[in-house]
C-alpha cells in the first residue's frame, strides 16, 4: 500500500514522507503545525500530501480553493473521521448504523436546538447562571449560600472524594489593599466561571438548590482529562495514559440517568438527547452518560480558552477595553436599563447583537488563538476541482485537510497578522466581511468554528456566552494585568484541535467599579 502510494499517480499532489516508516512527518507536524505547513507550502505550493502517522493527508493551503472542498459534501465526508475518533476519546460505543439505526441522523437534528428560538432561551438562562456564579463567588463572595451539603445534589457519585467544597479558593475574596483590588489568575478565573455557568445552562441544577456542590472537583477532573485530550484524539490507547481512564469514568458517572433525572432547568437540547438515547435498548446507562459527557467537552473545551483570550486581549489593550465598555453602556442606555453594581444585569440576544466592537474583538481573538483542522475523508477515487485549471486526484480513504490558521495569519489577508486589532472586523459601524487574497474577495476568511457539514452547531451560543461574560466583567469590575509579566503566548500542543491554551496563566487584578 505504502509503495503504491509513493509511486504517485498522474495528477496527484507532491507526496512528503518522513524517514521513519509509518510515523512519517507526525513528529515535525506535532511540534509546530503552522510552521511545518508554511515551510512546505513554500517548497511544494498550495497542495501537497503529507504522510502523518500512517495516514495520507492532502493539505489545501490556498483559501480561494476552500469553497470547492467545503461544497464536496458527498465525496468528502466529515463524519467518517469523527465517528472513529469521538467514541474512543469519550468512551461511548461507535454509532454504527446497524446497531443504532437512525441515531446519527437524530443526533445531528438535535443540534438545531442550539440555534434559532432555543438560542434565545439558552442565552437567557446563561445570563442568569453567569450572574449567579459571579455574584456568589466574586461580587458578594461572603454569601456562601450556594454550598448545599445535601449529598443527593452532589455531582460526584462518590462524595467522600471531596469533603471540602469551599468557594473558589484560587481567588482571594479579601481586598488585597486599601484600593479594594483582588488578584487572580485569568485562566483559572475564566474556567471557574464559564465551566459552571455553562454546565448549569446545559444540564440544569439540582432540584432543590441553585448550584451543584462538587463543581470544583468536577472541573479539576475535567482539566485532567482535557490535558490528555490531544493524545486520546491521536488514538493513543487510554490504558497508556495513567489515571485518565479512571478520571473519565468518574466524569461520565456524573451523567448517569438516575442523577440527571433529579436535575431541573435542563436545556431542551440535553433533554432531547436523553429522550433520543432512551429509544435505544442497546445503549447502556453508562453509554448514554458518556454521550452527555462528550457534549460537556464540546461545550466548554473550546469556549473556556476562547473566553480567556478575549478577556486577555481586551485587558492588555486598554484603549480597546474602554471603547467596548462604553459600547455596552450605550446599548444598555438605549434600552433604558440603568446599571448599578447592586443590581443584576440582563442583556438579551438582541442587545448582544448590537455590540459591534465587542463582536469584532471576539472575532479577532478567535482569529489569533484558533488552530482547528477541518478534515474530510474521500469516499471514492475522484478528481477534486480546486480553482480555475487546478485539480487534484484523490484516492478513496485519503484525508483532505484545511488548516485555517495559515489563512488567519496570512499578511496578505490580515495586515500585521500577529497584532490584536480590536476593530479589525468593523467597517462603517457594521461587521466587516470583505477580505481579499490575490485581489479576489474571500468567501471564507475566518474559520474558528470549522466549515460546511462539520461547522460547529454551538457557535452562536458560544459567542453569546463570551459576550455575556465580558459584559459582566467590564460592567462590574476594573481589571488590569499585574505588572512585570511577559506577554501571553500560545501553547501549540493541541494544534489542529481547536482554540489553543496559553503557555502559562496570567496574573491580573480586579475591583468593583465605583457606581
Ligand atoms: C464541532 C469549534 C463551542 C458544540 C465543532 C467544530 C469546531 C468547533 C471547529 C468542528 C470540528 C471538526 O470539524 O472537526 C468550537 C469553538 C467553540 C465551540 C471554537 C467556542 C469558542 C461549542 C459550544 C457547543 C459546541 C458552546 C455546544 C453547546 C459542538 C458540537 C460539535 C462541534 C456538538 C460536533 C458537530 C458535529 O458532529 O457535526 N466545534 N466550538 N461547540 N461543536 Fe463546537
Amino acid at each position: 500500500m505504502r509503495e503504491e502510494k509513493e509511486r504517485r499517480r498522474n495528477g496527484e499532489p507532491p507526496l512528503i514522507t518522513g524517514w521513519i516508516p509509518f510515523i512519517g512527518k507526525a513528529l515535525e507536524f506535532g511540534k509546530d503545525a503552522h510552521k511545518f505547513l508554511e515551510e512546505h507550502k513554500k517548497k511544494f505550493g498550495d497542495i501537497f500530501t503529507v504522510q502523518i502517522a500512517g495516514k495520507y493527508m492532502t493539505f489545501i493551503m490556498d483559501p480561494l480553493m476552500y469553497p470547492n472542498i467545503i461544497k464536496h459534501g458527498r465525496q468528502l465526508d466529515f463524519h467518517e473521521f469523527s465517528n472513529k475518533v469521538a467514541p474512543v476519546t469519550f468512551g461511548y460505543p461507535p454509532v454504527i448504523k446497524g446497531k443504532f439505526p437512525g441515531l446519527q441522523e437524530q443526533v445531528k437534528r438535535s443540534f438545531k436546538l442550539l440555534q434559532g428560538d432555543n438560542l434565545q432561551l439558552l442565552t437567557e438562562s446563561m445570563m442568569g447562571n453567569l450572574m449567579l456564579v459571579l455574584r456568589q463567588d466574586h461580587l458578594d463572595p461572603r454569601l456562601e449560600d450556594h454550598l448545599d451539603p445535601r449529598p443527593e445534589d452532589h455531582l460526584d457519585p462518590r462524595p467522600e472524594d471531596h469533603l471540602d467544597p469551599r468557594p473558589e479558593d484560587h481567588l482571594d475574596p479579601r481586598p488585597e489593599d486599601g484600593g479594594g483590588w483582588r488578584t487572580g489568575s485569568m485562566y483559572d478565573f475564566c474556567i471557574s466561571v464559564m465551566f459552571e455557568a455553562t454546565f448549569l445552562t446545559m444540564y440544569g441544577r439540582p432540584a432543590a438548590a441553585r448550584r451543584h456542590s462538587g463543581m470544583s472537583v468536577m472541573r479539576e477532573d475535567f482539566v485532567r482529562f482535557d490535558n490528555m485530550f490531544p493524545l486520546l484524539i491521536a488514538q493513543i490507547p487510554i490504558w497508556l495514559l495513567g489515571r485518565t481512564k479512571a478520571i473519565r469514568e468518574k466524569l461520565i458517572s456524573c451523567f448517569l440517568p438516575q442523577s440527571m433525572s433529579c436535575w431541573s432547568n435542563t436545556s431542551q437540547f440535553i433533554r432531547e438527547r436523553s429522550r433520543l438515547f432512551d429509544q435505544y435498548d442497546s445503549l447502556k446507562d453508562f453509554d448514554k452518560a458518556a454521550h452527555h459527557f462528550a457534549i460537556l467537552w464540546a461545550s466548554v473545551g473550546n469556549t473556556v480558552p476562547a473566553t480567556f483570550w478575549a478577556m486577555y486581549y481586551l485587558v492588555s489593550h486598554p484603549e480597546a477595553l474602554s471603547v467596548v465598555r462604553q459600547e455596552i453602556h450605550d446599548v444598555l442606555q438605549l434600552s433604558g436599563v440603568e446599571f448599578g453594581s447592586d443590581r443584576d444585569v440582563t442583556l438579551s440576544k438582541d442587545q448582544l447583537e448590537k455590540l459591534c466592537y465587542m463582536n469584532s474583538s471576539i472575532s479577532e481573538s478567535l482569529r489569533l488563538s484558533s488552530a482547528s483542522m477541518n478534515i474530510r475523508v474521500a469516499q471514492e477515487d475522484f478528481s477534486l476541482r480546486l480553482q480555475g485549471e487546478h485539480s487534484a486526484e484523490v484516492r478513496k480513504g485519503d484525508i483532505i485537510a484545511l488548516y485555517p490558521q495559515s489563512m488567519h495569519m496570512d499578511p496578505e489577508i490580515y495586515e500585521e497578522p500577529q497584532t490584536f486589532r480590536f476593530d479589525r472586523f468593523v467597517q462603517d459601524g457594521r461587521e466587516k466581511t470583505d477580505f481579499f487574497k490575490d485581489g479576489q474577495k474571500l468567501k471564507y476568511y475566518r474559520m474558528p468554528f470549522g466549515s460546511g457539514s462539520s461547522k460547529c452547531p454551538g457557535r452562536h451560543f458560544a459567542v453569546n456566552e463570551i459576550k455575556q461574560f465580558l459584559c459582566l466583567m467590564l460592567l462590574y469590575f476594573d481589571i488590569e494585568l499585574e505588572e512585570g509579566q511577559s506577554r501571553a503566548t500560545l501553547d501549540s500542543s493541541r494544534a489542529g484541535l481547536g482554540i489553543l491554551l496559553p503557555t502559562t496563566d496570567v496574573r491580573f487584578r480586579y475591583r468593583l467599579r465605583a457606581a
